[in-house]
């Protein structure tokens, strides 16, 4: 047992003053200050002036997936452990079926993958790579027999990932019918492929013409398309994952103000760094930061418009996208072509302390940062009240958040498997103090106390989320 005293706990709606006990791997109850129990066989973790809230739930992560003829650098054991060390308790990875593979081979190589390696509890969605009568038929068996409830889709990467139109549809619809969600990702590809291949003839090689090519109209319209195509399809549940531009959000905003089921996470990456500043860096340095969608704009109202879609809802979830390349063999990759050099940023690690600084800034309240970064997503993603709140009976996966310390964010201090970090130098107000995940700490004043094989595979039910 373990009673958690003198802290501010905060929910989605909001901070208050409570006392919380622990009882093996649950919430058992949660006590106004001092009224819970005096004395017995518990320890006592002293949270005065810190935040209690509940562990962070990524529902956007790419452990060890390959991509561009190389691996994402975090295993499920180095990126949950960093994940853990940066307050997240649960992670939703993606599971991959390449074209021609069977659905669930996909699958059972992901669970090869993570199970018994992990350090915090874990959840699947379902990467489509090719959508045909045994895909679709698969969706039905993953939803009722695998907790498996989401499927992304990609409007972008032809011939690697890449659905048309018609079988976006198709898979639409059948999410439809069985309560699925689709998550999208909306770039359009074939148009995307000849503004790459036009650069490159041009002799645009470096890292920026990767943002270059991959224009806000063709993250919009593919947006849009996304959103009219679960329309046809009597409005199926569809999540844009990492939305980066101002116009998709229009998009998106326009649909919800129509009640539809239209949801979407945006990243880190996306409220802080730009194309210019980070993308444009000096030589090749820039590739540090490619990933897709790209940063956008400093000139433009981006990353403003996105915090403001935060608080507004038009944007539900802040997930990482977390897909760690080392720049060393593996972005450098893409000396001489940007279009190989491997998509992805990691971050699973600061996405608490970065989404926090939000509340520092003014930018979003308290309950909003815990709705964002827990509460939502395990909603969306059919994972609460097991996950996402502190509540009698949920998990005990737990943050203790110091606002008095500071976090500096660097290679040097980062548990992730990169040698490079994409927040290098970054100075956070607040720090990731004390990490209990199912009744278990596995960190506490500066320490690690957790291990490979804590993290259990999560069955998902259905979103809770739909409007
Ligand atoms: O650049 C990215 N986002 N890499 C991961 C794959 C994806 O599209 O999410
Ligand atoms: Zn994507
Ligand atoms: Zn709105
Ligand atoms: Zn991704």
């Amino acid at each position: 047992m373990i009673l958690i005293k003198g802290g501010t706990v905060v929910g989605p709606t909001g901070p208050y003053q409570a006392d919380v006990l622990v009882v093996g791997e649950q919430v058992s109850a949660i006590f106004a200050p001092d009224q819970g129990p005096q004395e017995g066989d518990f320890e006592t973790i002293d949270a005065t002036g810190k935040y209690v809230i509940p562990g962070g739930v990524d529902a956007h992560t790419h452990m060890e997936l390959p991509f561009g003829g190389t691996f994402a650098s975090d295993t499920f054991d180095t990126g949950t452990r960093a994940a853990a060390w940066g307050g997240t308790t649960t992670i939703i990875d993606f599971a991959v079926q390449r074209t021609g593979e069977v659905v669930q081979d996909g699958l059972a190589a992901w669970h090869g993958k993570a199970d018994g390696n992990c350090h915090v509890d874990y959840a699947f969605h379902m990467i489509l790579g090719g959508v045909d009568d045994e895909s679709l038929k698969a969706m039905d068996t993953l939803v009722t027999d695998e907790g498996i409830t989401s499927f992304k889709l990609f409007m972008a990467y032809p011939g690697v990932f890449y659905s048309d139109d018609g079988q976006i549809l198709r898979a639409m619809q059948k999410a439809r019918d069985n309560g699925a969600m689709i998550m999208m990702h909306a770039e359009n590809g074939p148009a995307i492929d000849v503004l790459v291949k036009q650069a490159l003839e041009r002799g645009e090689t470096d890292p920026i013409h990767h943002g270059l090519t991959r224009p806000e109209a063709l993250e919009a319209e593919a947006t849009s398309r996304a959103i009219w195509l679960a329309g046809v399809a009597a409005d199926c549940p569809l999540y844009i994952v990492h939305l980066s531009a101002s116009k998709a959000l229009e998009q998106v905003a326009a649909a919800r103000d129509l009640g539809r089921n239209v949801f979407a996470e945006t990243c880190p990456q996306y409220l802080y760094l730009t194309l210019e500043d980070q993308l444009g860096a000096p030589g090749f340095e820039g590739a540090k930061w490619v990933c897709s969608t790209p940063l956008r704009s400093k000139h433009e109202t981006h990353r403003a418009d996105l915090w403001k879609g935060l608080r507004s809802n038009d944007l539900s979830v802040v997930s990482t996208d977390h897909c760690p390349f080392c720049f060393k063999d593996q972005k450098e990759l893409g000396i001489g072509d940007f279009s190989k050099i491997p998509n992805g940023i990691g971050s699973v690690e600061h996405r608490v302390d970065l989404l926090y600084q939000g509340v520092v800034d003014g930018k979003l309240s308290l309950g909003r940062w815990v709705e964002t970064i827990a509460t939502t997503p395990a909603r969306m993603f059919g994972l609460y009240p097991k996950k996402g709140i502190i509540a009698p009976g949920s998990d005990a996966d737990i943050v203790l958040y110091d606002p008095a310390a500071r976090t500096r964010i660097g290679v040097e201090t980062h548990h992730m498997n990169m040698d490079h970090s994409a927040w290098e130098g970054y100075e956070i107000a607040g720090k990731v103090d004390t990490v209990i995940s199912r009744g278990r700490v596995l960190v506490k004043d500066g320490a690690y106390h957790g291990a490979k094989g804590h993290g259990q595979f999560v069955r998902r039910g259905l979103s809770d989320y739909l409007i």
